[in-house]
Order: structure tokens, then C-alpha cells, then sequence
């Protein structure tokens, strides 16, 4: 028991009133399940409760409590032991999904294939992919193109730059298209999500084609995720030295069965299988919903246009890793697209132990889930929340004429990459791989909707999309960009 000091129990908490024995189920569309969250906030303050057929969730708005809770792991919060049990049942048993003294050891390995100072070093690779992406689309692509779906292009190259840099394998499934490895990895989010949300665990008793077609998904990836491993053995074979240093994630793993407390075969698969989806789905939805604001407003896109003019001059494309921290509007840009457009706008906890979170006392094992963009999207901690202004994320210095942008600015609020302890690791190269394909993408086309804006709608599938997105491309007159860095970025 706690001894901090609290004014509420939960029998304090009220929450939508629903339906006996369904509880809120029938009250709910699951893909967005976010959007009621969100809606029931404004009504019942900073916790409220949901039940799904006598199953509460305690759900937490409030940006500081989030905070609280996310800062408390692994100790006094965990992730929710279903989601977790499903997840690993799937196959992804690693960082993600472990807890206590197994998760610093699954973290520490993961943190160090992503820290700052490897992607830095890796930084080439994710030119040469951008450069691909603007191949493909020279290649490809007409001068005029309508209702084009970028946001496989985007997945494809998010693919490549984590298999790159966390396996050592060039996959190259920009160019090369009969890989369909995220056709795979795209049917997984949206089942685990099925699965969390369901009530019942009826796959386990009887399959529907959805579920046998995640079984053949997780077997083809898993002869994929083969390959990257006789690659990396045979690394260390022919090179013992990487035993001690070695040169990727992959060999990381692997290492680790000559040494003490080794990684087991189930878990060094689970780590493989969890970089590939936390690094794809989730940057590559980022991009489309950059790519959504951008193409739904024309002053918009000649800013970030501008700025890439300013910033490579002659050049055509970004060739140094320095240069990426001058783009400091297109920063901006994507701060504000993740501030209202967190592809993670729920995650899902349980506790450990009685603890208190703000004035509430949470007993043991409750099932709590953090409504992240709640305190986002608060007129309490952002001017005009709901209103697109990347200016408020730029600082005097970084406008001509001054800051235009005064008013309440939380930063801290907006947590896109969650927070505390087990904050995404991934961050850093996310973002350097944002920039550098959307410099490719905006340089290279003007681009309007295809679809009016308001048709595109949210869909939440463990991450958040947009469903519906499609594009108009005009190229603008100018060089192919991979025909004049070939010379500059030999790997
Ligand atoms: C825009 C891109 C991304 C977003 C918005 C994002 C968001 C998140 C969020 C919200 C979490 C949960 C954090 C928490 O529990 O506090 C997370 C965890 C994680 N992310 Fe990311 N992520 C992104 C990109 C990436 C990339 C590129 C990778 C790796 C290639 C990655 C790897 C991970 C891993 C391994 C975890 C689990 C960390 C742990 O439990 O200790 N993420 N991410």
C-alpha cells in the first residue's frame, strides 16, 4: 500500500454509462476507439472508466498524471499484461513487451543499435535510401500523377533503413517490389490490435481467415528474419572480433550466446520481429500525415519548399548530417504534425502495485490506459490547440521579423514518443529519416489532395493513419537528385 497522500478512490470514478453485461462494447467503432477516448475526456475529466463486457479500463487524460505514470516503469507501472500476452503469442517477445530486470537487458541492447552516435555513423545508408525513393519515383512516375498511394513508397523505405541499420541486410524494397515483406508486416498492427480490444480470445479456439493469413505473415517473415541471421553468423564466423564490438543489432543479439545471461532463440527472433514493425508502421505513418498537412495547403508547402531551396542552394540533396539540423521549419513542420497527429495517441498500462497518480489512489493490477493527445490538443497548454502552426515550435532567432507565434506553449505535453524510461528509442532516427524523405518528396513534386480533406479520416490500428490518403504529384522542373550525389555518397 502507498503512502502518499490521495483524495479519490476508484469508486470515485464514473465513466460513459453503457448497456448490462456489454458494458460501453456496442458504443465504440474499434478503428476509432481513440476518438471516443478523447470525447469522454472532455466530459469526465482526467480519469474516467470504460467497461468492455465487465472489464474496466481506467482511462487517464491528464497530461501531468501520463507523465507520472510513464516516468514509473518498469516499477510501479507495466505494460498491460494482455496486450503483452498477445503480442508475444504473435511472435514478439523482446523490448517491447519485457518487464522488470529482463527489460533492461533487452532495452540496453536496442538503445545502443539506435543511439544517436549509430545513426550518425549510419547516416549515408539513409541518403542512399532517399536517393532510391527519388529514383523510384523518376523512374516510375509521369509528370503528372493522381490519386497516387505514397504511403507504401514511405513504409518501403522505412523498411529498408531499419533493416539496414539493425541487420546489416539492404533489402531494398523501394526498387524492388516482389519483396513483400511489408505486405507481411502490415497485417500485424491491426490484428494485435483486434486482439487487445476483443473481449474474448476466440482465435485461440477457432481461426478466421484474418488469423490464418497473420500465421502464414509471421512464417514468411520468419524465413526472411532467417536470412538476416545466417548473414550475421556468418559475419561473426568469418570476423570474431564483432563478438566484442559488434556492428549491428543483429549481431548484437547473437553475440550474446557466448556470454553470460544469453538472449534466447525466441527472444532474439521477438527483438528482430519488434524493430521491424516499431520502426516501420510508426515513421511511415508520421510521413503520410506530413504529406496530408503539406498537400492540403499550398502556403504551407511553399515554406518547406523555400526552406529546401535555402538550405541545399545548388545542391540536390542533403549530403551531410549537419545539414539535416538546418532545417529547422520543416522541424517545426513535423513537431506539429506529431503534436496533433501522434500515431500512438493511446498506450495501455497496468499496475503494479497500489499507487497514487494525481489525487487517486489506483489499486494493483488495474488496467489504465494514457490518452496522450487529450493534453495535446488543450487550449490549456497550446495556443489555438487545434489549429496547425508549426511557428509556435520556432524560436525568435529562427523567424525573419521575429517570433510570430506568442502564447502558451507546453512542449512537454505533446509526449508523440511517449516518455520516462522506456521512451521510444527509435526517435532520433525517426526523425533523421523523416526530414531527409520528405526533402526528397517536396523538392521533387508539387503536391494537392486527391480526396477532400475532410474524407480523410483517422484509423487507429495499435498506430494511427490516415485511411483514404492519396495524392495529385506534379514534378517540378529540375535533375534527378540520385544523378548528381552518385559521385558524393559512396558507401
Ligand atoms: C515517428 C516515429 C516513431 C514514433 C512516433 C514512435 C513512438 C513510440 C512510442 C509512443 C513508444 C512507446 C513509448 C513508451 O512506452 O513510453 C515507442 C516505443 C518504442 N519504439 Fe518507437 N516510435 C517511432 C519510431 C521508432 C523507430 C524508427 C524505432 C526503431 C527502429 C522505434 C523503436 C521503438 C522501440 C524498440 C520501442 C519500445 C521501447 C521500450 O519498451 O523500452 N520507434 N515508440
Amino acid at each position: 500500500m502507498t503512502n502518499q497522500d490521495y483524495t479519490r478512490t476508484i469508486t470515485d470514478i464514473k465513466g460513459p454509462k453503457g448497456i448490462p453485461l456489454f458494458g460501453n462494447l456496442f458504443q465504440i467503432e474499434r478503428e476509432q476507439i481513440h476518438l471516443y477516448y478523447e470525447k469522454w475526456a472532455k466530459e469526465f475529466g482526467d480519469f474516467f472508466f470504460v467497461n468492455f463486457l465487465g472489464k474496466k479500463i481506467l482511462i487517464s487524460s491528464n497530461p501531468q498524471n501520463n507523465a507520472n505514470i510513464l516516468k514509473n516503469r518498469p516499477t510501479k507501472f507495466r505494460r498491460l499484461s494482455k496486450m503483452a500476452e498477445i503480442i508475444e503469442e504473435v511472435g514478439f517477445y523482446g523490448v517491447f513487451t519485457a518487464e522488470s530486470e529482463e527489460w533492461i537487458k533487452h532495452r540496453k541492447v536496442t538503445q545502443q543499435a539506435l543511439s544517436n552516435k549509430n545513426v550518425k555513423s549510419f547516416f549515408p545508408q539513409i541518403v542512399k535510401v532517399a536517393e532510391r525513393l527519388d529514383n523510384f519515383w523518376e523512374s516510375n512516375l509521369i509528370d503528372e500523377v493522381t490519386k497516387y498511394q505514397i504511403s507504401n513508397d514511405f513504409t518501403r523505405a522505412t523498411v529498408d533503413v531499419t533493416t539496414n541499420l539493425a541487420f546489416g541486410y539492404d533489402m531494398n524494397t523501394v526498387e524492388n517490389h516482389e519483396n513483400e515483406i511489408q505486405d507481411h508486416i502490415a497485417k500485424i498492427f491491426p490484428k494485435v490490435n483486434e486482439r487487445v480490444n476483443s473481449p474474448l480470445p476466440i482465435w485461440r479456439y477457432i481461426k478466421s481467415s484474418s488469423d490464418k493469413g497473420l500465421d502464414q505473415s509471421m512464417d514468411a517473415l520468419k524465413i526472411t528474419i532467417g536470412e538476416f541471421i545466417k548473414k550475421a553468423e556468418n559475419n561473426l564466423e568469418k570476423d570474431p572480433s564483432l563478438k566484442e564490438n559488434p556492428s549491428n543489432f543483429i549481431e548484437a543479439l547473437i553475440a550474446s550466446q557466448d556470454k553470460e545471461n544469453p538472449f534466447t532463440w525466441d527472444e532474439i527472433f521477438g527483438n528482430i520481429y519488434t524493430m521491424l514493425l516499431a520502426g516501420e508502421d510508426t515513421t511511415a505513418n508520421s510521413l503520410s500525415w506530413l504529406t496530408y498537412f503539406i498537400a492540403s495547403d499550398n502556403e504551407l508547402q511553399n515554406k518547406v519548399y523555400n526552406e529546401i531551396k535555402e538550405v541545399l542552394g545548388e545542391k540536390e540533396q542533403i549530403t551531410t548530417f549537419e545539414e539535416v539540423a538546418r532545417f529547422k521549419y520543416l522541424s517545426a513542420v513535423l513537431k506539429e504534425v506529431l503534436r496533433l497527429k501522434p500515431v500512438s495517441p493511446s498506450l495501455y498500462f497496468q499496475a503494479n502495485e497500489d499507487v497514487v497518480v494525481g489525487d487517486l489512489l489506483i489499486p494493483k493490477d488495474t488496467f489504465v490506459l494514457t490518452q496522450l493527445r487529450v493534453g495535446a490538443l488543450s487550449d490549456d497548454n497550446f495556443e489555438n490547440a487545434a489549429e496547425f502552426i508549426p511557428e509556435r515550435w520556432l524560436s525568435a532567432k529562427e523567424t525573419t521579423g521575429g517570433c510570430p507565434f506568442t502564447g502558451k506553449h507546453k512542449a512537454e505535453v505533446a509526449m508523440p514518443f511517449g516518455g520516462g524510461p522506456r521512451f521510444c528509442p527509435g526517435k532520433f532516427l525517426s526523425e533523421t529519416e523523416m526530414i531527409l524523405f520528405a526533402v526528397t518528396l517536396f523538392k521533387k513534386f508539387e503536391l494537392t489532395l486527391s480526396v477532400p480533406k475532410e474524407d480523410i479520416k483517422e484509423k487507429f490500428a495499435f498506430t494511427m493513419s490516415p485511411e483514404n490518403l492519396a495524392v495529385n504529384l506534379k514534378k517540378r522542373k529540375q535533375v534527378s537528385i540520385s544523378n548528381l550525389t552518385k559521385e558524393k555518397v559512396s558507401i
